[in-house]
């Protein structure tokens, strides 16, 4: 349980946890390559250790260095002795199925309720395509899943049903196994670290007109990744200093990757005084981002937005509460099947504060009033519902009191201090 008091302004300089998604493939891809991989800023969430966990049950070996994470491989994995445990994590179990089915053993993937109940077809389709054999709960639609891997053969020209991220990494995952290439094509474009990071490997890819091709047969080779300020982390304290007004947030070293930034283009259509200063470029963009108290007001996202600022949605809803104005959301259903339906968990929650929301198959529409009241909050163990909520709490009047917050280290370990040190009115400096 945490208790939430609003807070009159935040003036932040911080660091936020490395990219989630980034770490996740450094440490799978890592675990493919011949010899040593060395990942700097290594994300500490609990995600990202059931990752090198499963890496490890693998056959892998990892070292742990604080906030340096070593991936020694072998170039070869071996069968598991037991059920790989993906916890909380959708990208480790869909990325690491797409691996595993290019392996001549068996695999058997578990996850927590909320991992068994998110829908898994849409890998296990492609993964049969190329002829794996996938199993689940469901027809294969639900965790656990088991995998009899073994040689596959390419996919030419896969469509896939919706714009994820993780089916198209499994996919070009098992593409690697595979004889032939194996080409994806993206109904709009998501995140694209894997494709930015096999390169660093050794490996080509092809990107060309929202397809990706990967050709089987590659080696990967170790190499040195320096990962990047979650930008999805980042995102709970450019709100907050976006809605306090006289308050200064900055942000340094946060992945700016055109397919994850998103939020601040929304952002700034909000009104919002956002200052960009690029760091680094390669293979990764990132920059410091500075933010000041402003007036908002309303803004339509459309469906070609959402997969950019997707994770950033719920965080979104509690500035578009704060707003002036009307803000629609649209085209976001897969909110509906994340850590939890986020949809249902922002209208609860956004309802329970006093807002005008409305929920909508899809998205929902919020009626800005520029205000919230404290109140009781169902977090539902979603990381990111129970961050986005206590912003809401530090710009809400009154006591916000958030019922399992827990769930946090999913992501971001420290969150909760931070949070606790704007609400007592003090600076935040973690340069
Ligand atoms: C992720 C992709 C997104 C995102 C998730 C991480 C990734 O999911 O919501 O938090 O690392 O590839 P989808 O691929 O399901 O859109």
């Amino acid at each position: 349980m945490l208790t939430v008091r609003k807070a009159s302004m935040a003036r932040c300089v911080l660091r936020v946890p490395g990219d989630k998604s980034i770490s996740h493939r450094a440490a799978l891809l890592g675990s493919l390559a011949c010899g040593e991989t060395t990942i700097q800023h290594y994300s500490p969430g609990q995600d990202c250790e059931t990752t090198l966990r499963c890496v490890e049950a693998l056959g892998g070996r990892v070292e742990r260095l604080g906030e340096t994470v070593v991936v020694h491989g072998t170039g070869e994995l071996h069968e598991p002795g037991d059920v790989l445990d993906c916890g909380n994590s959708g990208t480790t179990m869909r990325l690491l199925s797409g691996i595993l089915a290019g392996q001549g053993f068996l695999s058997v993937l578990t996850g927590d309720a909320s991992l068994r109940s998110r829908p898994m077809r849409r890998i296990a389709e492609p993964l049969r395509l190329m002829g794996a054999h996938v199993d689940g709960r469901d027809g294969g639609e639900r965790a656990p899943l088991v995998i009899r891997g073994g040689r596959l053969k390419g996919l030419e020209g896969y469509h896939m049903p919706v714009a994820s991220a993780q089916v198209k990494s499994c996919v070009l995952l098992a593409g690697l196994f595979a004889s032939g290439t194996t080409t994806i094509v993206e109904p709009a474009p998501s995140r694209d670290h894997t494709e930015r990071m096999l390169p660093l490997f050794g490996a080509s890819t092809c990107v060309m007109d929202g397809r990706v091709s990967v050709a089987g047969g590659q080696t990967l080779h170790g190499t040195a990744i320096d990962v990047p300020g979650d930008v999805s982390s980042a995102a709970f304290w450019l709100a907050l200093g976006s809605m306090l007004p006289q308050s200064e947030v900055t942000v340094l070293g946060v992945g700016l990757n055109p397919s994850r930034a998103g939020l601040l283009d929304v952002l700034r259509r909000m009104g919002c005084r956002l200052d960009v200063h690029l760091t680094c470029h390669d293979p990764e963009p990132a920059a410091d981002v500075r933010v000041t108290g402003n007036r908002l007001s309303g803004v339509e996202i459309l469906p070609h937005d959402v997969p950019s600022l997707l994770d950033e949605l719920p965080v979104l809803a509690v500035a578009a509460a704060m707003a002036e104005g009307v803000t629609v959301v649209r085209g976001a259903s897969e909110l509906r099947h994340k850590e939890s339906d986020r949809i249902s968990a922002i209208v609860e929650n956004l309802c329970a504060m006093g807002a005008k929301i409305e929920e909508r198959p899809d998205g929902f529409v919020i009626e800005g009033t520029g205000r919230l009241r404290g109140a009781g909050i169902r977090t539902r163990g979603d990381h990111r519902i129970a961050m986005a909520f206590a912003i809401a709490g530090l710009v809400a009047d009154g006591d916000t009191v958030l019922d399992d917050v827990d769930c946090i280290d999913i992501s971001y370990p420290g969150f909760i201090e931070v949070v606790n040190r704007i609400s007592s009115g003090g600076d935040v400096f973690h340069g």
